[in-house]
């Protein structure tokens, strides 16, 4: 049901230096920065061998980062993502099982196309988790 972990996602203040700082850091591969304005972010991913590092930047009047950064100014790991298969059966299951979904609840396009769900830290010993159909 669980597949690989997708990405681990850092919510930072400013996501030039942050993708600067992997870059020259590490040598590493950073993707060029993604608008998504349904999200509220811009991001950017890092890649690594098994996983990637996504950064998230606020987009826009409501983005759900900014409270986040408003609480943590520096930055801070936001959500983890992992993969699964179907999400709407595994969604009905999580709802029957008493796990609150964010937002409406309905599966929205992520940063790779596919469909996500976020599910409630409250839910999850403080962890937002992403899940991702791929
Ligand atoms: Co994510």
């Amino acid at each position: 049901m669980l597949g690989p972990l997708n990405h681990v996602a850092i919510a930072v203040p400013d996501l030039a230096a942050a993708a600067k700082q992997w870059k020259e850091r590490f040598d590493a591969e950073v993707s060029e920065p993604q608008a998504e304005p349904d999200h509220g972010v811009t991001v950017v991913f890092v890649s690594l061998p098994n996983t990637k590092i996504e950064l998230l930047e606020p987009l826009g009047e409501n983005s759900p980062i900014a409270s986040f950064l408003a609480k943590n100014p520096r930055g801070g790991i936001h959500h983890i993502s992992i993969e699964t298969g179907d999400l709407l059966p595994l969604r009905d299951r999580l709802v029957d099982q008493g796990v609150t979904i964010t937002g409406t609840g309905e599966p929205r396009p992520g940063a790779h196309g596919n469909p996500v769900i976020f599910l409630h830290p409250k839910d999850f010993n403080g962890a937002l988790v992403e899940l991702e159909e791929v």
